[in-house]
């Protein structure tokens, strides 16, 4: 089933969104931490760089010990960000400006100071109990079953006063919700409501393939990767029944764009969740190209990424998402992922030439791109000294099993400074003032070293800049149909160097072709797109002065990377 441009009438499958960690874009109160207020100081910026959807991550109330994905209050502003004022200043700003925004909601799970938490563990017959999963211990006293917490240790938690467990599938302090609980998903839908009633134009919906678990509870056999209870509570039961009914009692009535962050998912679930005769959501995330670099899914161990799984990956997941009608969330980077640009490519003395290099390949799949703040200045991973320089809660609680089990210091340093988390979290780098010109006072966490050369006030108005190259990428996607509706043929064949495609829908051709490589090298199309070219083929962005002959052998520089029209 392939849809033609005039079918596709979704305006956010023309959008680019822009990804705001409010924690580290600009402080505007000199406390360390990034602001609602200081966001809306950037929509400008925002809307000079051509994004038409701003998503804001979690500013409710919370403990902050996952950095506001450990919720006590879903409809409130944390202090620590602002008020609700400010929130509401926000939305105006955008509205003028013609811009949208998405908020991201976590209800997976919930703080344990949330006040449903806080009722639920007081007895076993208290209202609020059936609100989270408690189980009993098992036989010999331990923990129910065998499941892993993402962030390390067992999922589950246990609490004196009832002598059950709960069920914590990130930090302790962050409590799986019980989804099988109507009343659980009626205080979803309402929390949501309550928001989109305040304007806002969609949501992220955080890890949401994981709300329906097996109600058996099985013990993971470790016979499929990764061993450790995902397979019974990933994509789950009921949990296209749940989202179907969030569709229909928020996004449908609403008229909401939606992502969903699916964990370790597939694509024929994600086809579900994304086509939408299913009424489901608007798109979604998937992590799997992010993973090339994890052997044996292993992400607390180190290698060089595998180039050929990235391509495989990125192209199955092109094809089988058009097919299956479908719609993907394009990404390199978020919140949660060392910059792509330190894994991927050079982050050194080509720094510039890949981070084009990177945006032009992502930019020309199809989907909606998302821009991670930072990205479009070409921020790399920052440069780590200390151990005592992080601050993520799964970073930290790595780095201590990594030396719990054995690993020398410096080996486990390593890990954790090419893997963390905080890696795409350091302040966004406006300036070359003091600390970048993200805050007056002392920053939450360090601002990346390489600021005086990497930040958005050098770039703005340079026409060479990344920042321009983004810009660009940017306005392609409200001009080029083919990039929403053009279908994808994977044109490198195993170059192991070289990514290359093409869109095509009934008029144009598109043809990206990007070199991975610090290396020099030659790449010949196929047969059957040679002849389109020499005289008509537009070029339409790329990252070097020397731009190769159209001709059957095309020569690329390292981390070359163009993206030609040939218009029908
Ligand atoms: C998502 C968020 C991540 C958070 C986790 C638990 O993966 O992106 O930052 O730690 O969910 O809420």
């Amino acid at each position: 089933m392939t849809k033609t441009i005039a079918q596709m009438t979704e305006w956010w499958r023309r959008s680019v969104v822009y990804q705001v960690y409010p924690r580290s874009f600009n402080d505007t109160t000199g406390n360390g931490v990034g602001d609602i207020r200081g966001l809306t100081e950037k929509l400008d910026y925002l809307k000079d760089l051509g994004v038409d959807i701003v998503w804001l991550q979690p500013v409710y109330n919370s403990p902050q010990n996952d950095n506001g994905y450990d919720v006590s209050d879903y409809c409130s502003i944390d202090p620590m960000y602002g008020t609700m004022d400010d929130f509401d200043e926000l939305m105006d700003e955008l509205r003028k400006r013609d811009m949208h925004l998405m908020l991201d909601i976590v209800v997976n799970h919930s703080s344990t100071e949330h006040k449903w938490f806080k009722e639920s563990r007081k007895s076993k017959d208290n209202p609020y109990r059936d609100y989270y999963i408690w189980r009993d211990p098992a036989p010999d006293g331990g923990v129910p079953n065998n499941w892993q917490s993402k962030f390390g240790g067992s999922a589950w938690q246990y609490d004196e006063l009832t002598g059950q467990y709960y069920l914590a599938l990130y930090d302790k302090t962050q409590a799986d919700l019980n989804w099988e609980n109507e009343k659980v998903r009626q205080e979803a839908a309402d929390l949501m409501r309550f928001w989109a009633d305040k304007g806002v134009d969609g949501f992220r919906m955080d890890v949401i393939n994981l709300i329906s678990k097996d109600q058996n509870f099985p013990n993971d056999d470790g016979t499929i990767m990764t061993g450790d209870g995902r397979r019974y509570y990933t994509d789950g039961p009921r949990v296209h029944e749940y989202i179907k009914e969030l569709y229909e009692r928020v996004y449908g009535p609403y008229d909401l764009v939606t992502v969903g962050e699916m964990s370790s998912t597939t694509l024929q679930h994600c086809i579900r969740y994304s086509n939408p005769e299913e009424r489901e959501f608007s798109m979604t995330f998937n992590f799997h190209h992010l993973k090339v670099d994890y052997p044996q899914g292993k992400k607390w161990e180190l290698m060089p990424y595998d180039f050929e799984a990235l391509k495989g990956l990125l192209s199955s997941w092109q094809i089988g998402m058009h097919e299956g009608g479908g719609w993907n969330a394009l990404f390199w980077n978020n919140h949660d992922q060392p910059r792509a640009l330190s894994r991927f490519a050079d982050d050194g003395r080509c720094r510039v030439a890949s981070a084009k290099m990177l945006a032009t390949t992502l930019h020309g799949l199809q989907g909606t791109p998302y821009v991670f703040q930072g990205e479009e200045i070409g921020m790399p991973n920052p440069k780590w000294h200390n151990i005592s320089e992080f601050r993520d809660i799964e970073s930290k609680n790595m780095y201590r099993i990594m030396i719990e089990m054995g690993k020398e210091p410096e080996e486990a340093f390593a890990i954790i400074a090419s893997r963390s988390r905080d890696n795409a979290r350091t302040p966004m780098q406006w300036n070359y003032g003091p600390q970048a010109g993200f805050t007056d006072g002392t920053p939450w966490i360090k601002v990346d070293e390489r600021y005086p050369e990497i930040n958005v006030k050098m770039q703005r108005t340079d026409p060479n800049s990344v920042f321009s190259h983004y810009k660009r990428l940017i306005a392609l996607r409200k001009s080029e149909d083919v990039l929403t509706d053009g279908r994808y043929v994977r044109l490198d064949e195993e170059h192991p160097q070289i990514y290359a495609y093409a869109r095509i829908n009934d008029r144009d051709t598109l043809i990206v072709v990007s070199n991975f490589s610090s290396e020099e090298t030659e790449f010949s199309l196929p047969e059957a797109y040679r002849h389109l070219g020499s005289s008509q083929a537009e070029l339409l962005v790329g990252n070097m002065k020397f731009v190769p002959e159209w001709s059957s052998n095309l020569k690329l520089e390292p981390y070359a990377s163009f993206m030609w029209i040939i218009r029908g």
